[in-house]
């Protein structure tokens, strides 16, 4: 079959995307390596944006008061900027791992992500599970291994521990010249090349000073301490490690790993290079009946997450949408395939370091902000006419379960009005028993039954109270046919539900039971995932 016509604009733009996301356990250094990224990118011109930013948003919205509290990030954003002739949108993801749920989403709406490690503190347990969400879709990874301005591991060590515990390659490609009060700077492994490190640098501007060759004497002049073992280090690592290799980067197998230091600006460039360099444009999707080309003509794409609330000016839903081929225009028509309906794209956003900006213009590996009047739910696909849906956007099997009620019983179709919408949203799973009762709540993470009753209280008025639920975990089912479905849901009758979807679900007292029941019947299939649509 010959190659399909692309028009030769799109190719072109398509090319110029880069999207990713940073993932790493809390306090690694996100927050502050996104600002400096946007720093480096002209999208803000003063470090500090992003966190006041996050202050602010703590200061006016009442919803939030769940984060304010505790001191977290709850929400994400997008945010886009030019750099070196490219566009880059970066989602941005909760950091806490109570919403890992809605992190795992915005993972699926990435080509690329950069992954960031506290050099002190080597591989994390947030870092392991989302790797493992990354390598579902064998996302490339780049490492930026950070602070090292204070004492750190030792870094041969480091690189050991990502590739035993991590499972993944590493190409060092820049290594660093001591650390601590002792960091000196790094050296450019491809380029053969210092770059000093000047502590505390808060503008973009300035350049950072090369030195050229490792074995130049004006390092063993400037740092007589540090240079032998780090020439005895680069001469182990260049001979015991892996060369970085395109190929197997684009494939999730090699990461290529930077150090440097995020708050002081230091390492920052050679991230956004390799991203610009490296860093996959967007790539073919999987839509059910075939793939979408990102160049393609036609505009597709797929909801992947819904906030509300992110202005409490405005006290909006906004849908994000990866557009995964074709290009946006404002006002165009397109069709939603899950209601079977066509719908209008307004005024579709993007979001700026600290504002929102009307989108004029969207292609493949761009994420648009769709206001959402209630008819957009995660995993929708919108196209202009062909029948296709976008895979691969997972619902997790919750971990915690509480029954929800309201304190005023005349408040109870509110509350239920309230939880279906916020079960659409994905701030929580929805199940209703078949048994009648109360509605079920499932959450991967306790904090969600928190910004749950928080936000029925300020947007929906209502007054929840939540009780234990004795259920360990939830699964999917699947039948091999009618009749096996109709005995099944008769046997389990007093353990079986449906999620908002309408999809059956088994809800487990315990790993043993549903062991048990596993064997009893070998025919049906137990999910612990599921897609959305
Ligand atoms: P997160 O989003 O991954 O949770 O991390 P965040 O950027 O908020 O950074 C966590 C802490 O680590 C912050 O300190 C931040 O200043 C510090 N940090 C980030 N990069 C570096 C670095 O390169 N070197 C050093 N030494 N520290 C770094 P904090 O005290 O928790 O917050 P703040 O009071 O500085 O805002």
């Amino acid at each position: 079959m010959s190659a399909p016509p692309f028009p030769p604009e799109l190719v072109r733009d398509v090319a110029k995307r880069r999207t990713f996301a940073i993932i790493s356990h809390p306090d690694a250094g996100k927050t502050t390596l996104t600002e400096k990224l946007l720093l480096f990118g002209g999208a803000i011109q003063m470090a500090g944006t992003v966190k006041a930013r996050k202050s602010a948003r703590h200061a006016t919205s009442d919803w939030m008061e769940v984060e304010k509290q505790r001191g977290i990030s709850v929400t994400s954003s997008v945010m886009q900027f030019d750099y070196a002739g490219h566009t880059i949108n970066l989602l941005d993801t909760p950091g806490h791992e109570d919403f890992s749920e809605d992190t795992y989403r915005v993972l699926t709406a990435v080509d690329a992500a950069v992954m960031v490690i506290d050099a002190a503190k080597g591989v994390e347990a947030q870092t392991i599970k989302l790797l493992e969400v990354c390598r579902l879709r064998n996302t490339p990874i780049i490492t930026f291994v950070n602070k090292l301005d204070r004492e750190v591991k030792p870094t041969v060590e480091l690189l050991e521990e990502i590739e035993s515990v991590l499972k993944i390659d590493c190409a060092p490609v820049t290594w660093p010249i001591g650390m601590g009060k002792n960091f000196r700077g790094v050296y450019h492994l491809l380029h053969d090349q210092t770059m000093l490190f000047q502590a505390g640098e808060e503008h973009a501007g300035g350049a950072t000073e090369l030195i050229e060759g490792l074995g130049n004497p004006k390092l063993d002049a400037m740092f007589p301490m540090e240079m032998g073992p780090t020439r005895e280090e680069v001469e182990l690592i260049q001979a015991a490690s892996h060369p970085f290799d395109i190929t197997a980067f684009l494939a999730g197998r090699q990461t290529p790993v930077f150090f440097g230091s995020g708050i002081n600006n230091f390492g920052v460039r050679e991230i956004l290079q390799a991203l610009v360099e490296w860093a996959p444009p967007p790539q073919q999707r999987d839509a059910g009946s075939r793939m979408v080309e990102p160049a393609e003509k036609p505009f597709t794409g797929f909801v992947f997450k819904i906030q509300a609330n992110m202005d409490p000016k405005h006290r909006d839903r906004i849908a994000f949408f990866r557009v995964c081929s074709g290009r946006y225009s404002p006002g165009m028509k397109v069709q939603h395939q899950r209601m079977g309906r066509e719908m209008k794209l307004g005024n579709a956003l993007t979001f700026m370091a600290n504002e929102r900006v009307h989108m004029e213009d969207a292609v493949a590996g761009d994420i648009i902000g769709i206001h959402n009047h209630g008819q957009l739910q995660i995993g929708d696909t919108l196209t202009e006419g062909e029948a296709l849906h976008f895979k691969g956007i997972p619902y997790f099997a919750p971990e915690m379960f509480r029954t929800a009620r309201a304190r005023d019983p005349l408040k109870s179709k509110q509350l239920q009005k309230g939880l279906k919408e916020l079960g659409e949203e994905g701030a929580i799973q929805v199940f209703e028993t078949t048994a009648g009762g109360a509605l079920l709540l499932g959450a991967v993470g306790q904090l969600q039954f928190e910004v749950v009753a928080q936000r029925l209280a300020t947007e929906y008025k209502v007054d929840a109270l939540y009780d234990a639920a004795d259920i360990h975990t939830a699964r999917w089912l699947s039948f091999p046919d009618e009749a096996t479905r109709r005995q099944f849901e008769k046997d389990q009758m007093l353990r079986m539900a449906q999620d908002v979807d309408g999809n059956p679900v088994y809800l487990a007292t315990n790993r043993y039971n549903l062991e048990l029941l596993m064997e009893k019947w070998p025919k049906v299939k137990f999910h612990a995932t599921r897609e959305h649509g």
